[in-house]
């Protein structure tokens, strides 16, 4: 579900006393490419943000503050989905410290349950929610597919109960690719999240046509392998035709190559630097790749 305004605030609950910041009105005016979520036709930008590493950064005050400059360059760039997971260290409580702060307009919020403990769920995903300081989240995922079927079973139940609006699962690089695909086959998820980026294809050959074919919304986590690529390819030059991609450097191809995949509908990459949020919030805008110009960077790109 994405929160309004009036129910992010009502949802920090005894909060009289906060001095509430508003997020800034947009300081540009993106017109972020969004996607629709198959199972409902919401549509949702095609660029989110991730929290893993990143957003782990304890009590430190002067970290928390840099997060939350990330999420206010992220909301007024028109970010509207964040992904976390109660494996990712402090990063739920330091998005809890953006939303409190900043008091987002809309926020579409992306958690995972992740305990052995089957039972354990609803009071891991209970703390969640206190951890991010909302009532509800937009969407759970059964993280890594750990003990997915009884979390599934529990997630579906929550949706039934209209306690979360879509429910997903999730995997990297490459792992338990033929369990997620009888997964996607037999039960009614709204979301997979899956890596996918120029060098590592996999999820092209089965993955992503059943996510089309199913109606299963995908987000795609590690589009930069979590910073290899970009570290591996800045000392490169850019491909003589990078005008015709509208990407301007290394990080926005990568980006742009990755949302432009039919059967993608956001990506999420995570940074700790407001100025890459705008790049990487700017990768999303203006037209989406043609399968010819996409073709041509994993041509260019393998060659290097
Ligand atoms: N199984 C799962 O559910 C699963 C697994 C993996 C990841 N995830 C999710 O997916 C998210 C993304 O994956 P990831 O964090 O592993 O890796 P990633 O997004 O591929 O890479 C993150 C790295 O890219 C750098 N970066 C970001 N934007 C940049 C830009 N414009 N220019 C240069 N460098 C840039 C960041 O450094 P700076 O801080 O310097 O910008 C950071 O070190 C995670 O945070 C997490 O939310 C989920």
């Amino acid at each position: 579900m994405e929160w309004k305004r009036r129910e992010c605030l009502a949802a920090l609950g005894s909060m009289a006393a906060m001095t509430v910041v508003p997020v800034q009105a947009r300081t540009q005016d993106l017109q972020v490419l969004e996607k629709p979520i198959p199972s409902t036709g919401e549509m949702i930008p095609a660029v989110g943000l991730g929290s893993w590493i990143t957003f782990n950064v304890g009590d430190d005050a002067e970290l928390k503050e840099e997060c939350a400059a990330v999420m206010q360059t992220f909301f007024s760039s028109g970010g509207k989905l964040i992904d976390s997971s109660p494996m990712y260290g402090s990063a739920q409580a330091t998005i809890g410290y953006g939303v409190k702060k900043l008091a987002p307009e809309t926020i579409f919020s992306a958690d995972k349950v992740w305990i052995s403990d089957a039972a354990s769920g609803p009071g891991q995903i209970a703390r969640s929610l206190d951890a991010w300081g909302i009532q509800a989240f937009s969407l759970l995922q059964v993280h890594n597919l750990l003990t997915w079927q009884e979390h599934l079973a529990t997630l579906l139940d929550m949706k039934a109960k209209g306690q979360v609006k879509y429910v997903g699962i999730t995997t990297s690089e490459g792992r338990r690719h033929s369990e997620l695909e009888k997964i996607m086959a037999a039960q009614p998820i709204d979301f997979i999240q899956v890596s996918y980026n120029v060098l590592d294809r996999e999820v092209e050959s089965r993955i992503l046509p059943l996510a089309a074919e199913r109606g299963i919304a995908v987000i795609v986590n590690r589009p930069f392998r979590q910073g290899d690529l970009i570290d591996d390819l800045e000392g490169e030059a850019l491909p003589d035709w990078i005008s015709d991609t509208g990407a301007t450097n290394w990080a926005q191809l990568l980006l742009r190559f990755t949302i432009s995949h039919p059967a993608v509908t956001c990506a999420i990459p995570a940074t700790s630097n407001p100025g890459h949020v705008r790049e990487n919030m700017a990768a999303a805008t203006g037209s989406f790749m043609t399968p010819e110009l996409r073709r041509r960077t994993i041509e260019y790109v393998e060659s290097l």
